[in-house]
């Protein structure tokens, strides 16, 4: 599987002082030099982490792949047509969450998803939407044009280590599976670490992780290099073998 990492929370540090410290641009580098699949940021209404500029000057950079995770809004399809990401991944917001709490509600929005994916995918942008592990999730995404869903793993992450880890799992593998029968390809994220996200490994052919907070905040002790090139050789390699 290959690992894209997401750096809103280097932007989170940053802005807690207001200056350039630590610098989004050398995390980016050092994500490069480390070969991750994509560079993950997700620019919120709020522009509580990460902001235009930063997406902007990520998207200049050479041989960086770019995944832009964005709300299904006129004012984020405009910033997505204008610096044409390589990937955007469709997500839900809201205000007060503290993160990206479930998978969007594409089947009961998909007369817009349609509308809103089309001028991307007409871009040659890569779409995907993040959507839990639900079948009619999963139907409404096949309607919509985008290539890609990308299952929210919060459930399994959360449950991870108790007695309803088995039954989050399974939704998971399930859903990817149904997915694959539907033509689309899967991604998979959120609340992924260094302990739980060997399971995915037993989902067949996951393309990509998108992993952030537990990338950066291992960071903290060890150096972003180390960081990415310990949970990048977790997502290669399958556990035991
Ligand atoms: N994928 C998506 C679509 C997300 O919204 C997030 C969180 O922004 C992630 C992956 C990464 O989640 P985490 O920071 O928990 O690894």
């Amino acid at each position: 599987m290959l690992l894209g990492v997401n750096i809103d929370h280097v932007a989170t540090l940053r802005n807690a002082r207001g200056g350039n410290d630590p610098d989004i641009l050398t995390a980016v580098r050092i994500c490069k030099d480390c070969n991750v699949a994509s560079i993950t940021t997700h620019l919120r209404e709020d522009r509580r982490h990460i902001k235009d500029a930063d997406v902007e000057a990520i998207r200049m950079m050479p041989r960086v792949r770019l995944n832009l995770e964005m709300a299904m809004t006129k004012e984020m399809q405009k910033f997505a047509l204008k610096i044409r990401p390589h990937a955007v991944c469709i997500v839900p917001e809201k205000r007060q969450e503290l993160t990206t709490e479930g998978g969007l509600d594409v089947a009961g929005q998909l007369k817009w998803a349609i509308e809103f994916t089309k001028p991307l995918i007409d871009k040659g942008i890569e779409v995907s939407f993040f959507i839990d592990p639900d079948v009619h999730q999963i139907s409404a995404v096949s309607k919509t044009g985008a290539p890609f869903i990308e299952l929210h793993t919060g459930r399994y992450s959360n449950t991870y280590g108790t007695p309803d880890e088995e039954k989050a799992f399974e939704d998971l593998k399930g859903a990817a599976v149904f997915a694959q029968n539907f033509g689309l390809k899967v991604n998979a994220g959120h609340g992924l670490n260094y302990d739980n996200v060997h399971r995915m490994h037993e989902i067949p052919n996951l393309v990509e992780l998108n992993i952030g907070h537990s990338i950066i905040s291992r960071a903290v002790f060890v150096g972003l290099d180390k960081a990415i090139k310990e949970m990048k050789s977790l997502c290669e390699v399958v556990r035991g073998k």
